[in-house]
């Protein structure tokens, strides 16, 4: 049925949601998706099918923004096919950019910043759509940071994943001089314990068997009903669950306590994700990390003597403001010593609005890229290393989906994060547990049979 006035539907509504950026930003996707659901919208991947449009956007590299701003320009021929259709722009780059955002591109109606969610709901079901032109001002930027917003009593729709991505911390109180992250996030917001328990118990009764706790710093989790050390323990009592993980812990926060409740809690998995960023004390002290080299290393080593069997990721930035060949040395040294499992490495990006943004670039791009193609071609090395390490190793696999070169084969996870192929068999289905063994290496895959299949 048609209407004359431009209000959406909540029963026959459909959402689109696209989304940039880090695991943070799919949670809050999966949030603002279980707000609308609730209201009885239903999501559509087709955006032609979508009354709501919605980029949820990320800010923590020059290339997110553009990738962003190019993804919501090519949704205007949308507004032009249904004028009553509406796009909002949402997530970090809303908050960083605000106005700029409806400035450039017309055909947005709204841009909400991650303390505003709240707000995105009754914007998409108010009376009408904001336009241009009108005679009225109309308010499109909702980027009102509050300190407090923690989203208590929401919980993110489940998207179908085998492993629940669940955010126990909001915002980050670190300052570290190229991370535009604090602004854009504000401060650090730890969540209710309780109601952290409640979202992985309703989890688990989805059947999920695995969760991965989320926060920008998420070892600095602390409330008066416990510290990080004791969420871990708290979920370790969690019946049907399995599998911990979680992502991005600061080593700062990394104390003995901590490793101590990671090696005694059972289902706390043998993998951690460590950022470095710097192999170099005096990047570090630069960059603001409030750890050293030395430190760094102390703390990879009693992970690895409590926790048998450790992958250990990391983030590295090469080409920061003021990095000599031999601060670059450092980090690659530090690699070598490491020897991570795995590296996301990025090139230094300069961010408006962040410490370290006024300081004049020293290198020039083929410098930097240089340094980038170093630093990845030294990883790939680690890399194969450590998968090779593991073949013959006994290793249980949650199943994740099919293989994507060949659907008769599954790929899965080992507890230590290691993607494995295995052949197809009887009863196997996504989320299923299988005990291998790890056969081969094919480039950057294992293989794995079963063993008592
Ligand atoms: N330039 C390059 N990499 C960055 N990161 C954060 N800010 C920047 C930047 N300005 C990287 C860090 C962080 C990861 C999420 O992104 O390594 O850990
Ligand atoms: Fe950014 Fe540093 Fe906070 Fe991580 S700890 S989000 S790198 S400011």
């Amino acid at each position: 049925m048609s209407s004359k006035t431009n209000i959406i539907d909540p029963k026959t509504g459909k959402y689109f949601l696209a989304t940039f950026g880090c695991q943070m930003n799919e949670y809050d996707s999966n949030m603002i998706g279980s707000m609308l659901e609730n209201r009885g919208m239903s999501m559509t991947e087709n955006a032609d099918q979508a009354d709501v449009l919605i980029v949820n956007t990320c800010s923590i590299r020059g290339g997110a923004e553009d990738r962003a701003y190019a993804r919501i320009a090519s949704m205007k021929h949308y507004k032009k096919m249904r004028p009553e259709v509406r796009i909002a722009v949402i997530g970090c780059m809303a908050q960083n950019h605000g106005e700029k955002i409806p400035t450039a591109l017309e055909h947005v109606d709204y841009v909400v910043g991650p303390d505003n969610y709240r707000d995105l709901e009754s914007l998409i079901f108010s009376e009408s759509t904001p336009r241009q032109g009108s005679g009225t001002e109309v308010r499109k930027v909702w980027t009102e940071q509050n300190d407090f917003e923690n989203y208590e009593g929401l919980m993110a729709r489940l998207d179908g994943s085998v492993s629940a991505h669940i955010t126990i911390m909001r915002g980050c109180n670190k300052q570290c001089a190229y991370c535009i992250v604090p602004n854009v996030r504000g401060v650090e917001r730890s969540r209710d314990l309780e109601s952290i328990v409640a979202e992985v118990r309703h989890a688990v009764s989805e059947g999920i068997h695995e969760v991965c706790l989320l926060g920008q710093t998420v070892n600095s989790y602390r409330t008066e009903a416990g510290n990080f050390a004791a969420l871990l323990r708290k979920l370790e009592t969690v019946d049907g669950l399995r599998r911990i993980r979680f992502m991005s812990p600061h080593p700062r926060h990394f104390d003995t306590e901590l490793i101590t409740a990671m090696a005694e809690c059972s289902k706390v998995c043998n993998q951690v994700h460590l950022p470095l960023q710097s192999g170099s004390n005096s990047m570090l002290k630069k960059m603001r990390r409030q750890y050293t080299r030395e430190r760094y290393i102390e703390i990879v080593s009693e992970l690895r003597a409590a926790i048998p069997n450790l992958a250990i990721t990391t983030d590295i930035i090469s080409g920061f403001v003021g990095e000599t060949e031999q601060d670059f040395e450092d980090t690659l040294s530090l690699m070598r010593e490491v020897r991570f499992d795995y590296s996301f490495m990025f090139s230094y990006s300069p961010r408006e609005g962040t410490p370290a943004f006024s300081e004049p670039e020293t290198l020039s791009p083929q410098g930097k890229q240089a340094r980038h193609e170093r630093v990845m071609e030294l990883q790939m090395q680690h890399t194969e290393e450590r998968l090779d390490a593991m073949l013959g190793r006994r290793e249980e696999i949650l199943i994740e989906d099919r293989s994507s070169r060949d659907a008769n084969e599954w790929m899965g996870k080992t507890r230590c994060f290691k993607k494995v192929i295995v052949p197809h068999a009887p009863g196997i289905a996504k989320g299923s547990f299988v005990e291998t063994r790890i056969t081969e290496r094919r480039g950057l895959v294992l293989r794995g049979e079963y063993l008592n299949a």
